[in-house]
């Protein structure tokens, strides 16, 4: 596991891209294809235009790339809550890519379960692993909130429990509000799963899932349950979440 530091959030999100690019350039030239979930929330944001930045210049990437989500809020694809919205805004609109490379998350035209099974659903025709097995998505990024949720994964909550299901829905109690998001096993079966956390806010958080251990401690969080399963973990942070002790 790598921890990077960058000084703001801007050369966090600059170095995320060419990390990302570079990761794609040699899944392309090893297996013909990139698949990457991106992750939802804000951090991302600033990544998402540092990718679109480079477009035509990176066309043997996105030429070639599948992009999928980690999670998504049951609102449109046209709500600023949609983590479909922002990668579409700041990214998507850029670089020209084949709608048939966009796997969004469906968020109408069934319940958050119906929906939930749809997109699993999809995800088996695409990458359609031995039976039994996990999709191998090459790269997840990931963010990670203040009680240590990641994707929409949370603490005690029963979508963190589901050890079969590839996608399923969730309840987020504090907003009264569905999501749907990977369960824990398909992030943990990718290549690598990147976490990109930036802010104050989240030092405490950064410092309590990536300092040390002692046995007293209480239940891993979500963020920390990904990371023991991970066939490689990195962490990209800004001076100020890692401010907590991770530097
Ligand atoms: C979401 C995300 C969620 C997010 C964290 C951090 O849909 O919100 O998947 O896991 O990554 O909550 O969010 P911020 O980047 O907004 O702090």
């Amino acid at each position: 596991m790598a921890i990077q530091v960058f000084p703001s959030p801007i050369e966090l999100a600059r170095a995320a891209a060419r990390e990302i690019l570079r990761q794609a350039r040699q899944a392309i030239q090893q297996g013909g294809r990139f698949a990457v979930a991106l992750s939802g929330g804000s951090t991302p944001r600033l990544l998402f235009a540092e990718l679109a930045r480079s477009g035509q210049s990176d066309r043997d990437v996105w030429d070639r790339t599948h992009l999928f989500w980690g999670d998504e809020r049951m609102v449109p694809p046209d709500h600023p809550d949609s983590n479909y919205y922002w990668a579409n805004k700041l990214l998507l609109t850029e670089i020209g890519i084949s709608p048939d490379q966009i796997h969004p998350i469906p968020t109408a035209g069934g319940t958050p379960d119906e929906l939930a099974r749809i997109y699993e659903s999809h995800l088996r025709r695409f990458f359609d692993p031995p039976q039994g097995d996990f999709p191998r998505l090459d790269l997840i990024l990931l963010g990670v909130g203040p009680d240590g949720h990641t994707a929409s994964l949370f603490p005690g909550s029963e979508a963190l429990g589901e050890r079969v299901r590839w996608v399923t829905a969730c309840r987020v109690e504090a907003n009264k509000t569905h999501r749907i998001t990977l369960t824990l096993p398909v992030l943990g079966r990718a290549g690598r799963v990147l976490f990109l956390v930036a802010g104050a806010d989240k030092a405490p958080i950064v410092a309590r899932i990536l300092g040390p251990r002692d046995r007293e401690e209480p239940p891993l969080l979500p963020a920390q349950m990904v990371g023991a399963i991970a066939r490689a973990q990195d962490w990209f942070l800004d001076e100020q979440a890692a401010q907590g002790g991770s530097k």
